[in-house]
């Protein structure tokens, strides 16, 4: 199992760009299946979870190919299966966004549950209560979720909660529904405006993407896309915090500032210099920062998928800082990982107290559990003093292009051990 060993202390400096974004790419793979033909995606991050995406759309008969290292082509035929198996779905969550597709296209979907996950529970109550909504039968039965319709019509969507898989799902249901779709207390992420961007490049009519309210009017006939997929804000953000830990000096390229101003609005008040323009963000070395206190919530709220980044930060902040996790039940994982390099975390159910000390962290071997808990050891592996290993990153490898190579090229002294 791979490895990452760490040397700490090493300032970064320099440029580094940001790779195309995981949980964007992931939902435009599985909308390309709405229509026949050859689909195009460009800015496409070589990831565990692309190649887990593109295996259960090989597995459903579209022939996916790498044309290059970044552009994706998926050709998707005439008819093509309707079945997500258990050993694809329990790999990868998102492998349930191929049902809002399916059954818009074909009337019919099965699924396997995906269970739940290092994180949390995560059901899929509110994607099922979308797609009924919409006309559709939802039946559960030995951990497969079917799904059908003899056709959909388009209805009034409110969920309960804000979710982006299920805005995604019930989105992409609803393209072909007769009539009007509304979906209100819809997820306002960055990348839910992609989707919708593509999905009215194959000729849907989506407007509101990035609101609470979206509306589609359905059609008859799609086509195949080109698309760009948008910069992982996420990435981007984990960059940036690497700059801030390592006392660095980084410029973040490729980025969409917009999409993590929460996250550098928080950098702020900490103390720390940042210059943006629309695509580059610049974080200047600081000595010693402030303590910030957080709460995850939906965009444009301070990102759960930064959440454990950001208390990294936090370890190193003259004060105590208050970390409050609203989206998920199980996010505190690093935690432990963290005490084992020193840091003083205390998590209570949703909150986590970090009273930081700067220059604290010591080297030592730690466990990886999910994506974004492992990228929080990385970084503070960058500030521990002596040598921390990072163990079980295939963790990361879901979810971050390279990450290793993209911190030795700014001075990190780190390596993949095989
Ligand atoms: C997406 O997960 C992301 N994954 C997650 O990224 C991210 O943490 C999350 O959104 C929140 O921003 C992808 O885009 C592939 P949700 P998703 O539905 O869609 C509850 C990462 O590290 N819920 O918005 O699964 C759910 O349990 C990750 O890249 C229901 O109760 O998240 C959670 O508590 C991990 N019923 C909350 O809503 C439902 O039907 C938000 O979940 C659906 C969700």
């Amino acid at each position: 199992m791979d490895k990452i060993v760490i040397q700490g202390g090493a300032q970064l400096s320099g440029e580094v760009n940001v790779s195309g974004a995981k949980n964007s790419a992931l939902p435009l793979m599985f909308a390309t299946l709405l229509c026949e033909g050859r689909h195009t995606l460009r800015n496409v991050p070589q990831l565990k979870d692309i190649d887990s995406t593109a295996t259960l759309l090989e597995h459903l008969g579209c022939k996916v190919a790498r044309i290059d290292g970044r552009t994706v082509s998926i050709d998707v035929p005439a008819r093509v299966l309707s079945n997500a198996p258990y050993e694809i779905v329990r790999k990868m969550r998102a492998s349930v966004l191929c049902l809002g597709p399916l059954l818009a296209r074909y009337g019919e979907a099965q699924a396997s549950l995906p269970g739940g996950c290092a994180i949390g529970t995560r059901p899929i109550d509110q994607h099922l209560d979308g797609f009924k909504n919409l006309g559709a039968e939802v039946e559960l039965t030995e951990g497969i979720v079917n799904v059908r319709a003899k056709s959909l019509v388009g209805s009034r969507i409110v969920f309960d909660g804000v979710t982006v898989g299920g805005t995604e799902n019930v989105l992409m249901a609803s393209v072909y529904a007769s009539g009007e779709t509304i979906i209100e207390n819809a997820a306002k992420e960055p990348e839910i405006v992609d989707l919708a961007d593509f999905l009215n490049k194959m000729g849907a009519r989506i407007i509101g993407a990035g609101t609470s309210i979206i509306r589609v009017q359905g059609v008859t006939k799609l086509y195949p896309a080109e698309h760009t997929v948008i910069p992982d804000r996420i990435e981007a953000s984990t960059l940036i915090i690497a700059g801030a830990i390592s006392k660095g000096h980084v410029v973040v390229k490729n980025c969409v500032p917009d999409h993590f101003d929460a996250l550098t609005s928080k950098l702020k008040e900490c103390g720390f210099k940042i210059q943006s323009d629309n695509q580059t963000v610049e974080i200047q070395a600081l000595k010693e920062w402030r303590s910030s206190d957080i709460t995850t919530a939906p965009f444009p709220g301070f990102a759960t998928d930064c959440q454990a980044q950001f208390m990294a930060l936090m370890t190193q902040a003259i004060g105590t800082s208050v970390i409050s996790e609203t989206i998920f039940e199980n996010r505190f994982m690093h935690v432990p990982e963290l005490s084992r390099l020193g840091a003083d975390i205390t998590p209570r159910s949703r909150v986590a107290i970090v009273r930081g000390t700067p220059g604290k962290l010591k080297g030592a071997p730690v466990m990886a559990t999910d994506l974004r808990a492992s990228a929080s050891l990385v970084l503070a592996g960058l500030c521990a003093s002596g040598e921390t290993t990072v163990n079980r990153i295939y963790h990361l490898d879901r979810g971050y292009e390279k990450l290793e190579e993209k911190l030795a090229a700014l001075g990190a002294r780190i390596k993949r051990l095989q």
